[in-house]
């Protein structure tokens, strides 16, 4: 297996600030594109789709072929550890995924005895796959979600506004809560190791629901056992490169940059930039903000919120990425303008 030689992802998660930054979109391969929306239509389902390694690689390169990014990112979904540790999963079609919940000791015992990392082997297929098409100027990032984000589905059985079933568990059984998170964090280490040996440059952990914490809990559920799967990794992949992505944590990106000991940091689209550049970009390279509902709507606001973020974090270490996933009615011309904009710089309108 070639990785990717010295690619501009790989630079700055090494520290350089590069002059044109690098570039790709969380949610980069997704029904925004017409060619995404075919091979959907031909897999039949998200998740038939996420395991079918031919069908995942190809979409995996859509985003690369038509828009040259500078990373492609697997293919796949967070839930599907919680499937793997043997909970079943579905996806309602226009509302979201479906877990049978985990809200006693009893259906934990049940998922510990259907627990199959195998279940994840069609997916580092998909990664061997892409690997070998990839470009090698184009960095490839792997991912997993954060034991935290990941268990407020486990617990819910679905997403929440506010993950109070996640929290009222914290709250009355932390032993079972905890012994849930242990199971993600395990299950994790495991994973990401895997995609990195079959081919992926870098690892990033979403922890989408980091906001919702306090601190004290950001510390205990977020922090710490983020911090386990770095090292989880590092043990086994001591040039691991890992993005961490506490999305909504503000003010205390900075204690989970020092507690986890990750390489870099997603940035949400509402947090304060000069707070992010002096605090944290100080630190770690950073990645983010744009709002992907400016990306959507385009115009001259997108432009000026481009250069916004370029002007705030383009003389550190950066990526350029949005605050959250692009959205599906997002047009493809917006997506251009985008690259364009990042690449050619403001001179041209
Ligand atoms: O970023 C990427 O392009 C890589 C692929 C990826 C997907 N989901 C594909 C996907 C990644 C990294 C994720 C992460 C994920 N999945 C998170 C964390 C990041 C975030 O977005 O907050 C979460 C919470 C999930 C769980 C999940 N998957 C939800 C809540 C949904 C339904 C919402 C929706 O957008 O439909 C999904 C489905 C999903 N995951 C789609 C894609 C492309 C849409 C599936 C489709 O209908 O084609």
């Amino acid at each position: 297996m070639t990785k990717s030689e010295n690619p501009a992802l790989l630079r700055v998660l090494d520290g350089e600030a590069l002059p044109v930054p690098p570039i790709w979109l969380m949610r980069q391969a997704g029904r925004y594109l017409p060619e995404y929306r075919a091979l959907r239509a031909k897999a039949g389902s998200f998740l038939s789709l996420c395991y079918d390694p031919e069908l995942a690689a190809e979409v995996t390169l859509q985003p690369i072929r038509r828009f040259g990014f500078d990373a492609a990112i697997l293919f796949s979904d967070i839930l599907v550890v919680p499937q793997a540790l043997g909970q079943k999963l579905w996806f309602v079609e226009g509302e979201g995924p479906r877990l049978e919940p985990v809200a006693d000791a009893g259906r934990l015992a049940e998922i510990d005895a259907q627990a199959d990392q195998r279940k994840l082997d069609p997916i580092l297929e998909t990664v061997r796959r892409v690997r070998a098409a990839l470009p090698r100027e184009t960095g490839f990032i792997g991912f997993c979600g954060a034991p935290w984000t990941v268990a407020t589905y486990m617990v819910a059985g679905r997403g929440t506004p506010d993950q109070g079933p996640a929290k009222a568990l914290f709250g009355n059984d932390p032993a079972l809560f905890q012994a849930i998170i242990d199971r993600i964090v395990t299950a994790s280490i495991a994973y990401l190791d895997a995609q990195i040996a079959a081919g992926v440059d870098v690892v990033q952990i979403f922890d989408s629901w980091a906001g919702a914490l306090s601190e004290e809990d950001f510390g205990r559920w977020s922090i710490a056992p983020t911090r386990r799967i770095v090292e989880g990794v590092r043990a086994a992949h001591p040039q691991a490169r890992i993005i961490g992505f506490p999305r909504g944590a503000g003010r205390l990106i900075p204690d989970y940059v020092a507690g986890t000991g990750v390489d870099a940091v997603g940035l949400e689209t509402d947090i304060d930039r000069d707070f992010a550049r002096e605090a944290i970009q100080s630190r770690v390279p950073v990645q983010g903000n744009l709002d992907p509902l400016t990306l959507r709507a385009g115009g001259v606001e997108l432009e000026r919120e481009i250069d916004a973020v370029l002007a705030a974090f383009s003389g550190g270490p950066f990526i350029f990425n949005l605050g959250h996933g692009i959205l599906p009615d997002t047009p493809i011309a917006h997506v251009e303008r985008l690259l364009k904009r990042v690449r050619e710089g403001a001179g041209d309108v």
